[in-house]
Parts: C-alpha cells; structure tokens; sequence
C-alpha cells in the first residue's frame, strides 16, 4: 500500500551545495515551481576531480544569484517563502557551508523556520516525487560518494541491505573515464563513449561472488585501468567504455532486482547521479517488467545532484512539526537518519 506522505503549506525554499553544484528550488504544496542547478562541472574539469576549497568559493559567487533565478522562475518574491530546507550533511563542509549559511540569514532575517536535510535521504526520497510509488521500496541509491540498496520502509526509516565495500559506483565511473582518457565526470563521458562500443570486446570482473547485495568495484576499476593502458585506437576505447557500462550496469540491476526478493517488495526505484545513466535506467526497468514491480525513476534533472529534492524532503519534514535551530552545523559523514542495517538470508 502505498503510503501518502504531507508537505508543508506555502513555498518551500530549498539549498544545495554538497559538492559541486549549487542549486536553489521552490516546492509549493509538493510541486516543483522551479529547479535552478549551476554545475561547476567545467571549473573542476581542469584538475581531473573537485577541489573543495574551489567548489566552496564558486558556491559563494553562485548563491545568491542561483537563488533569484529560482524564485523567479517560480515568480515569487523572498517575502511569500515561507519555510527554507537546506543541505548540512554528509558532504564537503566548506561547500555545505555556503549553502547553509545562506539559508541561515534567509530564515533569521525573515523569521522563517529552517530545515536540515540529509543528501542521501533526499536522493532516496527522490523516486516519490512524481507520485507513482510510496514506501515501503527498494532504492538503488548510487551517486559519486555512495553505493547503498537501501529499503525505504517510511520517511526516516531505511533498512540498507548492501552497500559498497570499496568505490562508489559513479567514483568508478570517473576512474575509468580517466584511465579511458575521457572528460570528467566520468558518467555522461563513459556513456557516450559506449554508445559507438561493442559492449561484448571484453570481459571485465564483477566483484564479490553471488549472491550478495554488497558491491565491490576495485577489481573492474583495476582492470580497466590495466586494459586501457594497451588500447589502440578511439575504437578500443569506446569498445572498453561499453564493456565497462555493461558489466557495472548489470551488477548494479540484478542486484537490485534481487533485493526486491529478498525482502518481498513490490516496488522499485533508482536514485542519485549514475541512476541519470540510460544503459542502468533500461535494465531496472525491463527487470521490474518481467518481476512485475512499481517502477519509479526520477527524471535525469532529479538524479543529479538539485535543491528540488532538498526542498521535497524539507516539505516532509516541515509538515510533520520538525525545525531546526538557527546554530545547525553542517557535516562531512552521516549515516541516514533512522538507518539500521539488514542481514540478508541466502540459501
Ligand atoms: O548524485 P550526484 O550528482 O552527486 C553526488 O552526490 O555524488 O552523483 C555524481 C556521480 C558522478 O560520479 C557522475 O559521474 C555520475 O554521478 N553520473 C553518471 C551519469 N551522470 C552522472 N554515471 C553514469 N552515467 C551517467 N549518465
Ligand atoms: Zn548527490
């Protein structure tokens, strides 16, 4: 059954600067009325990763004119906002910072209340924003930092069922984007590259022995990196990149696919940057045709990072009576609020 969830009443500001993008978003009464992401992508791109004291510095040229953008794409002025949700953990504390600060000064000079909002629960929550599924649902939650299965069993209840021992699978992606010589990020970059590829050209290793629910994507990372050192031509590496796409991304769907029998759910879901890759999208997809499950994959825009999904957990949040106090701070590492962990049967 699917479980409705409330949002707060009147415009719900919401602000993101975990990493590198900074975003601002309106939700009014659950609805997106604007979704502003400014992407550092071509800033960091220079140095081959993202450089947090970079990233913190740009949010503070970004903020405040990505926050307009915002409002004014919702056509609302700062006076009719009435609460704002902003991300204080986990993520790069300097660049959370920014974010957090600004909505500080936006919350006290206007008597607002104010929300902290995990990322990860956000990009978990993400798959309800459309409205076609509700807790209780399996989420693959993958992004640049984290690899979970979680079960979303309610807002603020979540079982992980399995996680990675190693990388994250968008670090992966990334990592083998570089060995492959290709642009950063790695995700958008590896998928178009493996568009022309013939994903068959080489066998790559999957990680632990199944079944499991747990990931391990250093030995595929090593062996693309040991690969790629002896490719040719633009058609080995595209042929390379689509291998690696293929293997990761079959891993990451039955896997998911498999947790959904382990715990009996009749719904599924995709969540975070790499849930935006089209070869993972399809086969969670055509999985839960063949198991017959709810399927809910967030828009691309809503995969990567955004404040949308800040703003739609805050609503929650705010209408269930939670504040937060004007001296929250913000944090590096945090588990999911309510998270327990699970141990998985297998015969
Ligand atoms: O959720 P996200 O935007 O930021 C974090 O919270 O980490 O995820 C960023 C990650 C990066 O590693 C990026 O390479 C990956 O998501 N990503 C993709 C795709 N688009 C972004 N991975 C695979 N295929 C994509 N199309
Ligand atoms: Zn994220």
């Amino acid at each position: 059954m699917k479980e409705s969830v409330l949002h707060f009443h009147g415009p719900v500001l919401g602000i993101e600067t975990s990493c590198d993008e900074t975003s601002a978003a309106v939700l009014i009464d659950g609805r997106v009325a604007s979704n502003v992401v400014n992407s550092q992508t071509d800033l960091h791109m220079k140095w081959g990763g993202i450089v947090p004291e970079a990233a913190a510095r740009k949010h503070i040229e970004n903020m405040l004119p990505v926050i307009e953008e915002a409002l004014m794409r919702a056509n609302l002025s700062l006076a009719e906002v009435a609460a704002v949700a902003v991300t204080n953990r986990p993520g790069l504390v300097g660049a959370l910072s920014v974010g957090l600060t600004c909505a500080k000064g936006i919350a006290w000079a206007n008597g607002l209340p104010l929300i902290g909002i995990h990322h990860l629960e956000a990009h978990a929550l993400s798959p309800m924003m459309g409205g076609e599924i509700g807790p209780p649902y399996v989420c693959l939650l993958a992004s640049g930092g984290h690899t979970e299965l979680l079960y979303v069993r309610g807002v603020g209840e979540y079982s992980v069922l399995g996680r990675t021992l190693d990388d994250a699978a968008g670090e992966a992606f990334d990592k083998a984007a570089r060995s492959l010589g290709l642009g950063s990020p790695g995700g958008p970059a590896i998928q178009a590259a493996a568009e022309s590829g013939n994903a068959a050209r080489y066998s790559l290793p999957r990680g632990l022995s199944e079944p499991t629910l747990d990931f391990s994507f250093s030995g595929l990372k090593t062996a693309v990196a040991r690969t790629a050192a002896s490719v040719e031509s633009d058609a080995d590496v595209n042929d390379l990149a689509a291998s690696f796409q293929e293997t990761i991304c079959s891993v990451l769907a039955e896997r998911t696919l498999l947790a959904c029998d382990v715990v009996g759910s009749n719904a599924v879901s995709v969540a975070g940057g790499v849930a935006a890759n089209i070869s993972l999208r399809s086969k969670i997809k055509s999985g839960a045709e063949k198991k017959q499950l709810m399927l809910s994959i967030p828009p691309i825009e809503l995969c990567t990072d955004n404040a949308a999904m800040i703003a739609f957990v805050g609503s929650i949040r705010l209408a269930r009576g939670e504040r937060s106090e004007l001296d929250l701070d913000c944090v590096a590492d945090s588990p999911l609020p309510g998270e327990v962990s699970y141990e998985p049967a297998f015969e």
